[in-house]
Protein backbone atom coordinates (compact mmCIF):
# COMPACT_ATOMS: atom_id res chain seq x y z
CA UNK A 1 0.00 0.00 0.00
CA UNK A 2 1.67 3.56 -1.02
CA UNK A 3 0.23 6.71 1.02
CA UNK A 4 -0.29 9.12 -0.98
CA UNK A 5 -0.62 13.14 0.17
CA UNK A 6 -3.07 15.01 -1.38
CA UNK A 7 -3.14 18.35 -0.69
CA UNK A 8 -6.59 20.54 -1.60
CA UNK A 9 -8.89 17.39 -2.36
CA UNK A 10 -11.77 19.63 -1.05
CA UNK A 11 -11.53 21.22 -4.23
CA UNK A 12 -12.51 20.88 -7.68
CA UNK A 13 -10.15 18.87 -9.07
CA UNK A 14 -8.65 17.50 -6.23
CA UNK A 15 -12.22 15.90 -5.09
CA UNK A 16 -12.25 14.87 -8.51
CA UNK A 17 -8.91 13.23 -8.37
CA UNK A 18 -9.80 11.56 -4.89
CA UNK A 19 -12.41 9.88 -6.26
CA UNK A 20 -10.64 9.03 -9.78
CA UNK A 21 -7.67 7.28 -7.42
CA UNK A 22 -10.00 5.54 -4.74
CA UNK A 23 -11.93 3.94 -7.90
CA UNK A 24 -8.97 3.03 -9.96
CA UNK A 25 -6.02 2.43 -7.83
CA UNK A 26 -6.66 -0.27 -5.11
CA UNK A 27 -3.09 -0.19 -3.41
CA UNK A 28 -3.23 3.56 -3.17
CA UNK A 29 -3.84 5.11 0.67
CA UNK A 30 -5.16 9.07 0.00
CA UNK A 31 -5.06 11.46 3.01
CA UNK A 32 -6.27 15.05 1.59
CA UNK A 33 -4.94 17.51 3.39
CA UNK A 34 -7.21 20.70 3.14
CA UNK A 35 -7.73 24.23 5.02
CA UNK A 36 -11.53 24.29 3.97
CA UNK A 37 -11.29 27.60 2.40
CA UNK A 38 -14.57 29.47 1.09
CA UNK A 39 -13.14 26.82 -2.26
CA UNK A 40 -12.68 23.92 -0.09
CA UNK A 41 -16.04 22.10 0.22
CA UNK A 42 -16.56 18.50 2.75
CA UNK A 43 -19.51 17.62 0.61
CA UNK A 44 -16.95 17.14 -2.53
CA UNK A 45 -15.91 14.09 -0.65
CA UNK A 46 -19.00 13.30 1.27
CA UNK A 47 -19.53 9.61 -0.58
CA UNK A 48 -15.87 8.67 0.20
CA UNK A 49 -15.25 10.56 4.05
CA UNK A 50 -15.60 6.62 5.61
CA UNK A 51 -13.72 4.70 3.18
CA UNK A 52 -11.16 2.56 4.63
CA UNK A 53 -8.30 4.26 2.09
CA UNK A 54 -9.36 7.44 2.68
CA UNK A 55 -8.34 10.13 5.60
CA UNK A 56 -8.90 13.61 5.54
CA UNK A 57 -6.82 15.99 7.28
CA UNK A 58 -7.79 19.96 7.72
CA UNK A 59 -5.00 22.41 7.73
CA UNK A 60 -3.02 24.84 6.20
CA UNK A 61 -0.56 23.84 3.73
CA UNK A 62 1.71 27.19 4.93
CA UNK A 63 1.55 25.72 8.77
CA UNK A 64 4.74 24.17 9.07
CA UNK A 65 3.44 21.94 12.26
CA UNK A 66 0.52 20.63 10.51
CA UNK A 67 2.57 19.47 7.00
CA UNK A 68 4.89 17.77 8.65
CA UNK A 69 2.70 15.06 10.70
CA UNK A 70 0.78 15.04 7.69
CA UNK A 71 3.64 13.73 5.65
CA UNK A 72 4.88 11.66 7.85
CA UNK A 73 5.38 7.85 6.03
CA UNK A 74 3.78 9.76 2.76
CA UNK A 75 5.61 8.00 -0.28
CA UNK A 76 3.94 10.80 -3.10
CA UNK A 77 2.89 14.16 -2.78
CA UNK A 78 -0.06 15.30 -5.44
CA UNK A 79 -0.25 19.23 -4.69
CA UNK A 80 -3.36 21.20 -5.88
CA UNK A 81 -4.01 23.11 -2.95
CA UNK A 82 -4.50 26.96 -3.87
CA UNK A 83 -6.25 30.11 -4.98
CA UNK A 84 -7.12 29.18 -8.45
CA UNK A 85 -9.58 31.99 -9.42
CA UNK A 86 -8.28 34.94 -11.18
CA UNK A 87 -10.41 37.71 -10.85
CA UNK A 88 -9.98 37.27 -6.82
CA UNK A 89 -6.59 37.43 -7.67
CA UNK A 90 -6.74 40.90 -8.98
CA UNK A 91 -8.96 41.79 -6.13
CA UNK A 92 -6.71 40.64 -3.62
CA UNK A 93 -3.33 38.97 -4.69
CA UNK A 94 -2.49 38.56 -1.07
CA UNK A 95 -3.70 35.00 0.12
CA UNK A 96 -2.57 34.33 -3.48
CA UNK A 97 0.87 34.60 -2.67
CA UNK A 98 0.48 33.42 1.08
CA UNK A 99 -0.44 29.68 -0.20
CA UNK A 100 0.50 29.18 -3.75
CA UNK A 101 4.23 30.63 -3.31
CA UNK A 102 4.57 30.25 0.31
CA UNK A 103 2.28 27.12 0.75
CA UNK A 104 4.19 25.24 -1.76
CA UNK A 105 7.26 26.27 -0.16
CA UNK A 106 5.97 25.07 3.01
CA UNK A 107 5.47 21.50 1.26
CA UNK A 108 8.77 21.32 -0.38
CA UNK A 109 10.33 21.49 2.60
CA UNK A 110 8.05 18.57 4.68
CA UNK A 111 8.57 16.75 1.55
CA UNK A 112 12.46 16.65 1.60
CA UNK A 113 12.77 15.97 5.38
CA UNK A 114 10.38 13.36 5.54
CA UNK A 115 11.82 11.68 1.78
CA UNK A 116 9.24 11.82 0.14
CA UNK A 117 9.76 9.85 -2.99
CA UNK A 118 7.71 11.36 -5.68
CA UNK A 119 6.06 15.33 -5.88
CA UNK A 120 3.56 16.04 -8.27
CA UNK A 121 3.22 19.58 -8.66
CA UNK A 122 -0.14 20.83 -10.18
CA UNK A 123 0.18 23.95 -12.50
CA UNK A 124 -1.84 25.33 -15.36
CA UNK A 125 -1.14 26.85 -18.77
CA UNK A 126 -1.45 30.44 -17.61
CA UNK A 127 2.23 30.38 -16.70
CA UNK A 128 2.77 30.82 -20.07
CA UNK A 129 0.79 34.57 -20.81
CA UNK A 130 -1.49 34.82 -23.57
CA UNK A 131 -1.50 33.63 -27.55
CA UNK A 132 -2.06 35.26 -29.97
CA UNK A 133 -4.74 34.01 -33.02
CA UNK A 134 -2.65 31.17 -33.62
CA UNK A 135 0.66 29.16 -32.45
CA UNK A 136 0.11 26.89 -28.85
CA UNK A 137 1.78 26.53 -25.59
CA UNK A 138 4.74 24.36 -25.71
CA UNK A 139 6.75 23.01 -22.50
CA UNK A 140 9.29 25.39 -23.88
CA UNK A 141 7.29 28.62 -24.04
CA UNK A 142 8.68 30.93 -21.67
CA UNK A 143 6.85 31.67 -18.42
CA UNK A 144 4.79 35.24 -18.82
CA UNK A 145 2.03 35.41 -16.27
CA UNK A 146 0.04 38.27 -16.45
CA UNK A 147 -2.41 38.21 -13.57
CA UNK A 148 -1.48 38.04 -10.13
CA UNK A 149 -2.92 34.74 -9.52
CA UNK A 150 -0.99 33.30 -12.81
CA UNK A 151 2.49 34.95 -11.36
CA UNK A 152 1.86 33.34 -8.31
CA UNK A 153 1.66 29.90 -9.59
CA UNK A 154 4.73 30.41 -12.31
CA UNK A 155 6.72 31.27 -8.77
CA UNK A 156 5.80 28.06 -6.98
CA UNK A 157 6.46 26.14 -10.53
CA UNK A 158 10.20 28.11 -10.36
CA UNK A 159 10.33 27.06 -6.39
CA UNK A 160 10.01 23.52 -7.58
CA UNK A 161 12.43 23.65 -10.32
CA UNK A 162 14.56 25.28 -8.07
CA UNK A 163 14.59 22.03 -5.24
CA UNK A 164 14.49 19.65 -8.24
CA UNK A 165 18.29 21.71 -9.70
CA UNK A 166 19.69 22.04 -6.03
CA UNK A 167 18.43 19.09 -4.16
CA UNK A 168 17.92 16.55 -6.55
CA UNK A 169 14.25 16.73 -5.51
CA UNK A 170 12.08 14.20 -7.49
CA UNK A 171 9.27 16.41 -8.59
CA UNK A 172 7.28 17.28 -11.46
CA UNK A 173 5.29 19.68 -12.61
CA UNK A 174 2.13 19.52 -15.04
CA UNK A 175 0.64 22.33 -16.56
CA UNK A 176 -2.95 21.79 -18.03
CA UNK A 177 -5.28 24.33 -19.58
CA UNK A 178 -9.40 25.24 -18.37
CA UNK A 179 -10.62 22.29 -16.59
CA UNK A 180 -14.28 21.94 -16.25
CA UNK A 181 -16.99 19.26 -14.88
CA UNK A 182 -18.50 18.27 -11.55
CA UNK A 183 -17.84 19.78 -8.29
CA UNK A 184 -16.61 23.18 -9.99
CA UNK A 185 -17.05 26.17 -7.54
CA UNK A 186 -19.77 28.39 -9.37
CA UNK A 187 -17.34 31.20 -9.60
CA UNK A 188 -15.85 30.34 -13.00
CA UNK A 189 -17.15 30.44 -16.27
CA UNK A 190 -19.19 27.34 -16.92
CA UNK A 191 -20.54 26.41 -13.41
CA UNK A 192 -21.40 30.21 -12.69
CA UNK A 193 -23.41 30.34 -16.01
CA UNK A 194 -24.91 27.16 -15.87
CA UNK A 195 -25.78 27.66 -12.39
CA UNK A 196 -26.95 31.38 -13.40
CA UNK A 197 -28.95 29.97 -16.46
CA UNK A 198 -30.79 27.54 -14.28
CA UNK A 199 -32.36 30.58 -12.35
CA UNK A 200 -33.24 32.69 -15.50
CA UNK A 201 -30.29 34.77 -14.38
CA UNK A 202 -28.04 36.89 -16.70
CA UNK A 203 -24.90 35.74 -17.20
CA UNK A 204 -21.63 38.38 -17.48
CA UNK A 205 -19.56 37.46 -20.51
CA UNK A 206 -15.85 39.71 -19.93
CA UNK A 207 -15.22 42.41 -22.77
CA UNK A 208 -16.19 40.88 -26.66
CA UNK A 209 -16.80 37.39 -25.16
CA UNK A 210 -13.88 36.37 -28.06
CA UNK A 211 -11.22 35.35 -25.58
CA UNK A 212 -10.61 31.98 -26.24
CA UNK A 213 -10.00 28.75 -24.06
CA UNK A 214 -8.75 24.76 -24.08
CA UNK A 215 -11.67 23.06 -22.34
CA UNK A 216 -10.44 19.90 -20.65
CA UNK A 217 -12.51 17.53 -18.74
CA UNK A 218 -11.36 17.23 -15.48
CA UNK A 219 -11.73 13.45 -15.55
CA UNK A 220 -8.79 13.61 -18.26
CA UNK A 221 -7.18 15.75 -16.48
CA UNK A 222 -7.15 13.41 -13.60
CA UNK A 223 -5.96 10.20 -15.30
CA UNK A 224 -3.15 13.04 -16.72
CA UNK A 225 -1.92 13.96 -13.52
CA UNK A 226 -2.00 10.45 -12.09
CA UNK A 227 0.11 8.95 -15.44
CA UNK A 228 2.39 11.62 -15.02
CA UNK A 229 2.91 10.42 -11.33
CA UNK A 230 3.14 7.04 -12.27
CA UNK A 231 5.60 7.08 -15.93
CA UNK A 232 6.73 10.88 -16.19
CA UNK A 233 10.96 11.54 -15.69
CA UNK A 234 11.75 13.63 -12.72
CA UNK A 235 12.59 17.60 -13.39
CA UNK A 236 10.07 17.45 -16.11
CA UNK A 237 7.01 19.46 -17.10
CA UNK A 238 4.32 18.00 -18.75
CA UNK A 239 1.37 19.91 -21.08
CA UNK A 240 -2.13 18.70 -20.47
CA UNK A 241 -4.96 20.29 -22.74
CA UNK A 242 -8.07 18.90 -24.00
CA UNK A 243 -8.06 19.93 -27.62
CA UNK A 244 -11.06 22.09 -27.70
CA UNK A 245 -10.53 25.35 -28.43
CA UNK A 246 -13.99 27.70 -28.11
CA UNK A 247 -14.23 31.40 -27.63
CA UNK A 248 -16.66 32.86 -24.60
CA UNK A 249 -18.79 33.47 -26.75
CA UNK A 250 -18.96 30.31 -28.32
CA UNK A 251 -19.56 28.74 -25.14
CA UNK A 252 -22.36 30.95 -23.71
CA UNK A 253 -23.73 29.96 -26.82
CA UNK A 254 -23.76 26.20 -26.29
CA UNK A 255 -24.46 26.96 -22.71
CA UNK A 256 -27.51 29.05 -23.79
CA UNK A 257 -29.14 26.52 -26.52
CA UNK A 258 -28.12 23.06 -23.87
CA UNK A 259 -30.59 24.64 -21.03
CA UNK A 260 -33.05 26.25 -23.55
CA UNK A 261 -32.52 29.36 -22.58
CA UNK A 262 -32.52 33.08 -24.78
CA UNK A 263 -29.48 34.92 -25.48
CA UNK A 264 -30.91 38.03 -24.37
CA UNK A 265 -29.76 36.53 -21.13
CA UNK A 266 -26.16 37.80 -21.67
CA UNK A 267 -24.90 40.85 -20.38
CA UNK A 268 -21.75 41.93 -21.84
CA UNK A 269 -19.56 43.35 -18.66
CA UNK A 270 -16.71 45.43 -18.38
CA UNK A 271 -13.40 43.58 -19.18
CA UNK A 272 -11.23 41.82 -17.08
CA UNK A 273 -7.87 43.75 -16.49
CA UNK A 274 -5.08 42.33 -18.01
CA UNK A 275 -7.49 39.71 -19.65
CA UNK A 276 -5.50 37.16 -21.59
CA UNK A 277 -6.79 36.85 -25.16
CA UNK A 278 -5.95 33.09 -26.10
CA UNK A 279 -4.87 29.58 -24.09
CA UNK A 280 -4.05 26.36 -26.47
CA UNK A 281 -1.77 23.69 -25.24
CA UNK A 282 -0.01 21.97 -27.02
CA UNK A 283 0.21 18.28 -25.05
CA UNK A 284 1.53 16.37 -28.01
CA UNK A 285 5.24 15.80 -24.94
CA UNK A 286 2.11 14.18 -22.62
CA UNK A 287 1.07 11.68 -25.57
CA UNK A 288 4.32 10.97 -27.05
CA UNK A 289 5.90 10.02 -24.08
CA UNK A 290 3.11 8.99 -21.34
CA UNK A 291 0.78 7.54 -23.55
CA UNK A 292 -1.98 9.94 -22.14
CA UNK A 293 -5.01 11.16 -24.53
CA UNK A 294 -7.59 13.24 -23.71
CA UNK A 295 -10.21 11.07 -23.71
CA UNK A 296 -13.74 13.00 -23.44
CA UNK A 297 -15.79 15.20 -26.59
CA UNK A 298 -16.36 18.28 -25.39
CA UNK A 299 -19.77 18.59 -26.12
CA UNK A 300 -20.62 15.06 -24.43
CA UNK A 301 -18.80 16.50 -21.02
CA UNK A 302 -20.85 19.55 -21.33
CA UNK A 303 -24.02 17.80 -21.58
CA UNK A 304 -22.61 15.28 -18.63
CA UNK A 305 -21.48 18.46 -16.67
CA UNK A 306 -25.24 20.44 -17.16
CA UNK A 307 -27.05 17.21 -16.22
CA UNK A 308 -25.00 17.14 -13.13
CA UNK A 309 -25.11 20.67 -12.15
CA UNK A 310 -29.20 20.17 -12.88
CA UNK A 311 -29.61 16.84 -10.33
CA UNK A 312 -26.99 18.79 -7.57
CA UNK A 313 -29.14 21.69 -6.79
CA UNK A 314 -28.79 21.16 -2.76
CA UNK A 315 -25.06 21.60 -3.67
CA UNK A 316 -25.28 25.24 -5.43
CA UNK A 317 -27.81 26.34 -3.41
CA UNK A 318 -25.42 25.63 0.04
CA UNK A 319 -22.73 27.83 -1.85
CA UNK A 320 -24.72 30.38 -3.35
CA UNK A 321 -25.07 32.10 0.28
CA UNK A 322 -22.77 34.24 2.63
CA UNK A 323 -19.23 34.91 1.27
CA UNK A 324 -20.56 33.53 -2.27
CA UNK A 325 -22.93 36.79 -2.64
CA UNK A 326 -20.98 39.09 -0.79
CA UNK A 327 -18.04 38.41 -3.85
CA UNK A 328 -20.95 38.07 -6.33
CA UNK A 329 -21.73 41.47 -5.83
CA UNK A 330 -18.36 43.14 -6.00
CA UNK A 331 -16.98 41.26 -8.51
CA UNK A 332 -20.27 42.19 -10.68
CA UNK A 333 -22.29 44.77 -8.72
CA UNK A 334 -25.35 45.84 -10.30
CA UNK A 335 -24.13 44.89 -14.07
CA UNK A 336 -26.11 41.71 -13.49
CA UNK A 337 -28.97 40.64 -11.01
CA UNK A 338 -28.48 39.58 -7.69
CA UNK A 339 -27.04 36.21 -7.27
CA UNK A 340 -29.25 35.93 -4.39
P1 LIG B 1 -10.21 25.14 -6.13
O1 LIG B 1 -10.14 26.58 -5.82
O2 LIG B 1 -11.49 24.53 -6.55
O3 LIG B 1 -9.71 24.29 -4.86
C1 LIG B 1 -8.59 24.67 -4.10
C2 LIG B 1 -8.55 23.79 -2.85
O4 LIG B 1 -7.36 24.12 -2.12
C3 LIG B 1 -9.73 24.02 -1.90
O5 LIG B 1 -10.22 22.80 -1.41
C4 LIG B 1 -9.13 24.85 -0.78
O6 LIG B 1 -9.78 24.67 0.48
C5 LIG B 1 -7.71 24.32 -0.76
N1 LIG B 1 -6.76 25.31 -0.19
C6 LIG B 1 -6.63 26.61 -0.53
N2 LIG B 1 -5.69 27.19 0.24
C7 LIG B 1 -5.20 26.23 1.06
C8 LIG B 1 -4.20 26.21 2.04
N3 LIG B 1 -3.51 27.31 2.38
N4 LIG B 1 -3.95 25.04 2.68
C9 LIG B 1 -4.64 23.91 2.36
N5 LIG B 1 -5.61 23.88 1.44
C10 LIG B 1 -5.89 25.03 0.79
O7 LIG B 1 -9.07 24.88 -7.20
P2 LIG B 1 -9.07 23.91 -8.47
O8 LIG B 1 -9.72 24.58 -9.60
O9 LIG B 1 -9.48 22.56 -8.04
O10 LIG B 1 -7.48 23.89 -8.79
C11 LIG B 1 -6.62 22.96 -8.14
C12 LIG B 1 -5.20 23.16 -8.65
O11 LIG B 1 -5.16 22.95 -10.05
C13 LIG B 1 -4.65 24.57 -8.41
O12 LIG B 1 -3.29 24.44 -8.05
C14 LIG B 1 -4.77 25.25 -9.76
O13 LIG B 1 -3.79 26.24 -9.93
C15 LIG B 1 -4.58 24.08 -10.70
N6 LIG B 1 -5.22 24.19 -12.02
C16 LIG B 1 -6.56 24.49 -12.10
C17 LIG B 1 -7.17 24.54 -13.36
C18 LIG B 1 -8.64 24.84 -13.51
O14 LIG B 1 -9.12 24.98 -14.63
N7 LIG B 1 -9.42 24.91 -12.44
C19 LIG B 1 -6.39 24.31 -14.52
C20 LIG B 1 -5.04 24.03 -14.38
C21 LIG B 1 -4.46 23.97 -13.13
O1 LIG C 1 -6.12 27.85 -17.93
C1 LIG C 1 -6.15 27.26 -16.67
C2 LIG C 1 -6.84 28.18 -15.69
O2 LIG C 1 -8.22 28.17 -16.03
C3 LIG C 1 -6.63 27.77 -14.24
O3 LIG C 1 -5.27 27.89 -13.91
C4 LIG C 1 -7.47 28.63 -13.30
O4 LIG C 1 -7.36 28.15 -11.97
C5 LIG C 1 -8.91 28.58 -13.75
O5 LIG C 1 -9.68 29.45 -12.94
C6 LIG C 1 -9.05 28.97 -15.22
O6 LIG C 1 -8.75 30.36 -15.41
P1 LIG C 1 -9.62 31.31 -16.37
O7 LIG C 1 -9.46 32.71 -15.90
O8 LIG C 1 -9.36 31.01 -17.80
O9 LIG C 1 -11.10 30.74 -16.02
P2 LIG C 1 -12.50 31.47 -15.77
O10 LIG C 1 -13.53 30.41 -15.70
O11 LIG C 1 -12.42 32.45 -14.65
O12 LIG C 1 -12.71 32.29 -17.10
C7 LIG C 1 -12.78 31.64 -18.36
C8 LIG C 1 -12.97 32.69 -19.42
O13 LIG C 1 -14.28 33.28 -19.24
C9 LIG C 1 -12.01 33.86 -19.32
O14 LIG C 1 -11.69 34.33 -20.62
C10 LIG C 1 -12.78 34.93 -18.57
C11 LIG C 1 -14.20 34.68 -19.01
N1 LIG C 1 -15.24 35.00 -18.01
C12 LIG C 1 -15.12 34.48 -16.76
C13 LIG C 1 -16.05 34.78 -15.79
C14 LIG C 1 -15.91 34.22 -14.39
C15 LIG C 1 -16.33 35.79 -18.35
O15 LIG C 1 -16.45 36.24 -19.51
N2 LIG C 1 -17.26 36.08 -17.38
C16 LIG C 1 -17.15 35.62 -16.11
O16 LIG C 1 -18.02 35.94 -15.26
Amino acid sequence: MISMLVTGGCGFIGSNFVHYVLEHEPDIHVINLDALTYAGNLANLADVANHPRYRFVHGDITDRDIVRTAMQGVHSVIHFAAESHVDRSILDSGPFIRTNVLGTQVLLDAARAAGVERFVHVSTDEVYGSLGPSGYFTEETPLAPNSPYAASKAASDLLVRSYVHTFHFPALITRCSNNYGPYQFPEKLIPLFISNLLRNEPVPVYGDGQNVRDWIHVRDHCAGILTVWKRGRVGEIYNLGGRSERTNLQLTHALLEALGKPKSLIRYVPDRPGHDRRYAIDCSKSERELGWHPAIAFEDGLRQTIDWYKSHADWIAAIRTGEYLQYYQRQYGSLVHDAS
